[in-house]
């Protein structure tokens, strides 16, 4: 682990459904931080990301905005790809799945398996979550209906499908899963442990019912199925390496992937169906899968409709990029959930990196100018302040495996941080103007050096995750970053001698939020489709009307829906209408409502009406319709 010659990490491919949030932001900066520490140590570093874009979500989210899918798709990725060049994230490929090159390898992935025997055809009953692209078994089902993972109403599906083998690898799952521990932090591990102990049943891998996706490979001559959007999407870790092209050199040189980094709901699909594909067709498995938790804002689960998904572009324009970065990584665990908040955001900027690292800078910079012409040495430190040295390296020491390669970022820059401290309580301790007060100009212009060493050794490790920022202080401590000067200052060399550089304010206060306030939908106005479908609509005639006496709004009608009798319906639409008009007309009628008693009247639906500032009209459908047409 970071020892290895090479290093091949991966987000996970981000569906095309929707713009980037900070989801996504959050995954794909935690491996370029990742990706950037490896190249810093002079590893041979791989970062691939890219972007999801088959299946039926995305198929019905272009259609919705009446667009075919691939224009669709073409957008929504080149978003991706935009935010991600903005953020100068470090990736060396981005991949799509409707590159050939991803289509042609996803096809001999399927037919190697199909020839090893690992798939087989039959029907797909069950219930599906097109939110997920997941197949939710009747048990895991909440309220008989609804997905486990995401919430929303599952589909009733029947299909032809072709199935993968996968319970034939139950064994071997596990006993990669409980032997070589790849999942990260090990705590996310039982979860999976015990799914796949629950019992696999084989896996539908191919849908028939829509067509946005990759054709089954023409030796096996189905033109009607597509296949399943989860295995077209993790094959993205092979084809981006040029598995299934002519040249297969990448595969050869990165695979197996050191890291897959995956959000906790996505676990699954890599801790358990990845592996087992792998295994059918022969290759090894990743070693490292690390699973981060999800992120709300304000302590309020994020959704388009309550108005309050953040926009990582916006909070990077009001607060920098790289502060954005430093707090996303410092304010929570790996693994566990977080919560966005500007205050939080704030705080961070302010203190960690104003107040601790900033100052600490500023204070050896306007010193040594007082003091010294700007000259800074490192001749006499370890004379005089050894221990601080001691105790600062032994915090880098294997400060790498303890932290950064578990994905304990947080913990690393915890740990970074307790270096700085070190600096700051030394300046407090041993006042360097009291000393050069004393005539002690030697354990003064030490003193300076050793801060000066100590903010190297926190720059080199913060240069990941803060790319110009560190950059801006390596300079004005007269060296720049590099796999050279990291070798050497993780090795415990000392600074050469330099003139420190004057630099403005590396986190200048912020004062108030800069970020304009979320406005609050309080409602919840978004329905899905099979919500929708819960309302039954009907025609139906109305057969009798009168008024009801005592109230100046309803009338009484019968109406006929093609059902063994009329029903009565109440409706306020007496100052509209008059009763003998209406008999004979057709209406639309919301035929499933409950019934409810209006003014000791029971009333059995009610009618579609639309009013504005001129009046109130019933809707009625354009030509006659047989009583009962449902409405759809
Ligand atoms: N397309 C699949 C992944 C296929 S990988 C072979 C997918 N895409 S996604 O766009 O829906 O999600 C991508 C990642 O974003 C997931 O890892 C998911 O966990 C993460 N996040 C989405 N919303 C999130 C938060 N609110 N907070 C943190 N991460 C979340 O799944």
């Amino acid at each position: 682990m970071g020892e290895c010659k090479k290093y091949y990490l991966t987000t996970p491919i981000y569906y095309v459904n929707d713009v980037p949030h900070i989801g996504h932001a959050y995954t794909t900066i935690i491996a370029d931080t990742i990706a950037r520490y490896s190249r810093l140590k002079g590893i041979d570093t791989f970062f691939l990301t890219g972007t999801d874009e088959h299946g039926q979500k995305i198929e019905e989210a272009a259609k919705k905005r009446g667009k075919s899918p691939k224009e669709y798709a073409d957008e929504i990725s080149a978003k991706f790809k935009e935010l991600w060049d903005e953020f100068e994230i470090s990736y060396d490929k981005f991949i799509r799945t409707t590159d050939p090159e991803h289509i042609r390898g996803v096809q001999k992935a399927f037919l190697e398996m199909y020839k090893k025997g690992d798939i087989y055809k039959d029907y797909y009953e069950g219930h599906y979550c097109v939110s997920c692209e997941s197949f939710v078994a009747p048990s895991q089902l909440v309220n008989e209906e609804l997905c486990p993972d995401c919430g929303k109403p599952t589909r009733i599906i029947k299909e032809e499908s072709y199935f993968f083998r996968l319970s034939k690898y139950q064994d071997k799952i596990l006993d990669w899963l409980k032997n070589k521990k790849p999942i990260l932090p090990e705590s996310k591990a039982n979860e999976v442990i015990r799914f796949v102990e629950e019992g696999l049943k084989d896996l539908s891998i191919t849908r028939t019912s829509f067509e946005w996706g990759i054709k089954l490979p023409k030796e096996i001559n189905d033109p009607k199925h597509v296949v399943y959007v989860w295995l077209d999407a993790l094959f993205n870790y092979l084809t981006a390496l040029g598995y299934g092209s002519d040249d297969e050199s990448m595969v050869n040189k990165y695979w197996p992937a050191d890291l897959h980094i995956v959000g906790k709901d996505i676990l699954k699909f890599h801790a358990v169906y990845w592996p087992a594909f792998l295994m059918s067709i022969g290759y090894p498995l990743p070693k490292k899968i690390a699973a981060h938790g999800w992120w709300t804002r304000d302590g309020e689960k994020m959704s388009k409709s309550k108005g309050n998904v953040i926009n990582p572009k916006e909070v990077a324009d009001a607060y920098g990029i790289e502060n954005f970065r430093y707090f996303l990584l410092r304010e929570v665990p790996f693994g566990a959930d977080g919560d966005f908040s500007e205050r939080a955001l704030i705080d961070r900027i302010n203190n960690d990196l104003g107040n601790d690292f900033g100052n600490l800078l500023n204070r050896i910079i306007g010193m040594a100018y007082k003091y010294f012409d700007g000259k800074v040495t490192s001749k006499d430190v370890e004379k005089y302040y050894i221990n601080e040295l001691s105790e600062a390296r032994e915090i880098l020491k294997d400060l790498e495996q303890r932290t950064l390669w578990k994905m304990q970022l947080h913990k690393f820059l915890e740990e970074l941080w307790k270096i700085l401290s070190i600096g700051n309580k030394a300046i407090d301790t041993y006042k360097p103007w009291e000393l050069v007060k004393n005539g002690e100009l030697e354990k003064a212009a030490a003193l300076i050096g050793l801060i000066a060493n100590l903010l190297a050794m926190v720059i080199v490790n913060l240069h990941p995750v803060m790319p110009k920022t560190t950059q801006k202080a390596a300079k004005a401590l007269g060296f720049e970053i590099n796999a050279e000067s990291f070798k050497n200052i993780m090795d415990g060399k000392l600074l050469e001698d330099f003139v420190i550089e004057k630099i403005p304010p590396l986190f200048p206060k912020i004062e108030k939020p800069l970020m304009k306030p979320v406005e609050k939908k309080e409602v919840d106005n978004l329905i899905t489709i099979d919500e929708f479908f819960k309302v039954e609509l009907k025609i139906g005639e109305i057969v009798e009307a009168e008024d009801v006496k005592k109230s100046k709004k309803l009338l009484r009608l019968m109406v006929d829906l093609g059902e063994e009798k009329p029903r009565q319906i109440v409706a306020g639409i007496k100052e509209y209408y008059n009763p003998q008009d209406l008999v004979g007309t057709q209406v639309c009628v919301v035929s499933n409502l409950k019934p409810a008693k209006l003014m000791g009247m029971i009333s059995e639906g009610m009618l579609l009406a639309a009013k504005d500032e001129n009046g109130l009209s019933l809707i009625r459908p354009e030509k006659r319709k047989k009583v009962g047409t449902p409405i759809k």
